[in-house]
């Protein structure tokens, strides 16, 4: 694993240090393989980098026609709905550029029972990635955040699902929140070429600091576990979300 943490010195360099390298990573991609799998993060960090790439000097660099949309977790609510992964995805990046109906694969989060919409969703993974049984799907590019309390995706402390191995998609109850999620386990997190982390803030300098420096516990700060292994792990900070480490970055 080839792991950078790069640290810049405010939100809007962070966006735009993002925005560069999807940029880099989907030109090198595409020129090498014709198509590109990059896994969408949720939350409301990522929200102005998919506004900066629908809109120029990033836009035009993005051969958007052959790349394949997908969501690293979602919210088991409709797709319309106020809190939906997708929706966001949708209102701040898909609605404005040209990509086909076809290369959105969103994850059936309206399904009423969680589970299943996991396993529809693994079914989905396993006929696009034309996977053999027991064979993990590769993404190109996944974008992940970090919750404050050392998550990421929808892999929260204590669920079993940051241990998952086996599944592709998993469905774990959030106690904190009282609701299912949906998420990619570390099984294929760890399968990709590239993970990008995008952290930024104060409120997530503490656990930043666990996460990077802290012991390896990653059933109490389940970001720990992305780690991908022929891949390449970069850790985008702003100065906020440094705050609390105690190796110095480079700026
Ligand atoms: C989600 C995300 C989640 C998010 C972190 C950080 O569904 O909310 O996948 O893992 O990346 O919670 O969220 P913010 O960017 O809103 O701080």
């Amino acid at each position: 694993m080839n792991k950078k943490i790069e640290q810049v010195p405010d939100f809007e360099g962070l966006v735009r240090v993002a925005a560069q390298h999807i940029v880099n990573v989907s030109q090198e991609t595409i020129a090498n393989h014709g198509q590109m799998a990059f896994a969408l993060a949720g939350g409301s960090t990522p929200k102005k980098l998919y506004s900066l790439l629908a809109g120029d000097p990033f836009r035009s660099q993005i051969p958007w026609g052959s790349i394949h949309f997908f969501w690293g977790d979602e919210r088991h609510v409709p797709p319309d709905h106020q809190d939906s992964n997708y929706r966001m995805a949708r209102e701040a990046l898909l609605a404005h550029v040209p990509v086909p109906d076809d290369h959105v694969h969103r994850i059936p989060s309206e399904m009423q029972n969680a589970e299943e919409a996991a396993d529809s969703y693994e079914r989905e993974l396993r006929e696009y990635f034309q996977l053999a049984p027991g064979q993990n799907p590769r993404f190109d590019l996944i974008l992940l955040g970090l919750g404050p309390d050392g998550h990421t995706a929808s892999l929260f402390p204590g669920t079993p699902a940051v241990h998952d191995t086996t599944r592709l998609v998993a469905a774990p109850w959030v106690k904190k929140f009282s609701t299912f999620r949906i998420t990619l386990t570390p099984a294929i997190l760890n399968k990709a070429d590239h993970v990008m982390f995008l952290v930024s803030g104060q409120d997530k300098a503490e656990a930043l600091r666990s996460v990077l420096e802290g012991p390896y516990q990653p059933e109490v700060f389940p970001a720990q576990v992305i780690h991908p292994a022929q891949g390449q792990l970069i850790w985008l900070v702003d100065k906020e979300a440094a705050g609390c480490l105690r190796s110095p970055l480079t700026v």
